[in-house]
Parts: structure tokens; C-alpha cells; sequence
């Protein structure tokens, strides 16, 4: 089995387990990121993708003029999010769907924005996803990401990379830095790093936004 098909399967297990309780753990501390990305999103254009939706924790704060197209590697977190959707009535939301994020079936240029809230640390080859991302994304459109991001600097970057294997098992990755997002903006040369915001709790979490600089054609 490949290596990517073997990671894609150990997400799987993961958020299996994660799916009944995850919306009771995570609801209040992940407010502010998924409330902010949803802001930033909406403030792109209204036809928004989400890579990794989960339970759907973000969907309600989208605006309703929003049409809203969620997508998550695991089927019981997708099963949740789609009970959510109906159970709140959320009508933006035009479809939730389990898709890898290194392969995604959408035609080209199909968003204003594409947002990935708490998922990119998790993605064995974000490169390829942030890639992909591109691709369905209108010129001019932006790419969002709120996400443990730290710079590996001093005593607590070393104790992120020191506990990295650890809380991998539980879906976690603290060993991600921001510096491959930002490098990877570089490489293409179509993408610059817009800003960068503090999340709650204290900028422990943080957003990036990656805009599109809309080149003709
Ligand atoms: C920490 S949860 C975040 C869920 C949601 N975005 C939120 O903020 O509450 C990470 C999610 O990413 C999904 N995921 C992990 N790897 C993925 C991949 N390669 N493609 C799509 N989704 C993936 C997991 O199944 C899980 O639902």
C-alpha cells in the first residue's frame, strides 16, 4: 500500500473515533478561527470550498448568500456535518462530500475562496493539496488557513517537534510550521502571503491568507 493511501487511512480511524464527541470538545475553542476564516471567506466571494469539514463546525457561520461545498476525507465526520446541515437548516450549503484533498474532483477555477480550517498540519503532502487548491480557484480568489502554525523557534518549537509523534495517534500535529506555506506562495509565484492573524486562544492557533494575484487568462 502506498504511503499516502496508508496516511489516508490512518485519518480515517482517527476521526471515526473522533466524530461522536468532536463537536463537544472542539466547539468553543475553535469558535474564533472558524468564525474569522468564515468572515474572510464570505469577504472573497460567495461560491466557497472547505477541505476537511468535518462535523461541519464552520458551516453556520458562513453568510446564507454564500453557496457553501465542504469536503472531508472521512465519512462518519461528513455523515455529522451532513446531519448538521439539515438538523440547522442550512441551505447554503450545496453539498458535503468525502474527497481527499490531494485529489480533488472539482473543474478548475471553481471558487472564490477555499478554506481549510484545522487541516492543513494533517495532510501528508500539503504541497500537492495547496496545489490543488489552487487549481479550482478562481483568479483572484483566496486561499484561507487557520491552523496550529508555529516557527519552530527556541524552547517551544522544540518540545513541538519533541511531542509531534506522540499526538499524531490522536489527530493532532504540532511540528507544522509556517514557513512551507509561505514557501510554497514563493515557489509558485502566483500566491502572496495577505496577512496573518492571532486566533483565540491567545494566538495559539493562527489564520493565514493566501490571495491569488488574478493573472489574465
Ligand atoms: C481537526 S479536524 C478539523 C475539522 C473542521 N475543519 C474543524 O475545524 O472543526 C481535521 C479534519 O480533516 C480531515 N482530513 C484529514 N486529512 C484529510 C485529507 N487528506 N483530505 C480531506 N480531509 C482530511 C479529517 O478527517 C478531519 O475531519
Amino acid at each position: 500500500m502506498s504511503e499516502l493511501r496508508s496516511r489516508a487511512e490512518d485519518q480515517q480511524k482517527i476521526y471515526q473515533r473522533w466524530a461522536p464527541v468532536y463537536d463537544r470538545v472542539y466547539r468553543g475553542i475553535l469558535r474564533d478561527g472558524h468564525r474569522k476564516l468564515a468572515a474572510l471567506a464570505a469577504a472573497a466571494g460567495t461560491d466557497i470550498l472547505e477541505i476537511g469539514v468535518g462535523t461541519g463546525l464552520t458551516l453556520g457561520h458562513y453568510p446564507r448568500h454564500c453557496r457553501v461545498t465542504g469536503i472531508d476525507i472521512s465519512e462518519h465526520m461528513i455523515a455529522r456535518a451532513r446531519e448538521k446541515a439539515k438538523r440547522e437548516n442550512l441551505e447554503h450549503v450545496q453539498a458535503l462530500e468525502v474527497m481527499d484533498a490531494h485529489a480533488l474532483t472539482f473543474a478548475d477555477r471553481s471558487f472564490d475562496a477555499v478554506c481549510l480550517p484545522f487541516v492543513i498540519t494533517l495532510i501528508p503532502e500539503p504541497e500537492r493539496a495547496l496545489d490543488e487548491c489552487a487549481r479550482v480557484l478562481r483568479p483572484g480568489g483566496e486561499i484561507i488557513l487557520a491552523s496550529k502554525l508555529g516557527d519552530g523557534a527556541g524552547l517551544q518549537g522544540a518540545i513541538e517537534t519533541a511531542v509531534a509523534p506522540l499526538v499524531r495517534h490522536i489527530g493532532w500535529s504540532s511540528a507544522f510550521r509556517i514557513h512551507r506555506i509561505v514557501a510554497w506562495a514563493e515557489r509558485r509565484g502566483d500566491f502572496a502571503a495577505a496577512d496573518i492573524l492571532p486566533v483565540f486562544p491567545n494566538g495559539f492557533f493562527k489564520i493565514i491568507r493566501l490571495k491569488q494575484r488574478g493573472l489574465a487568462g
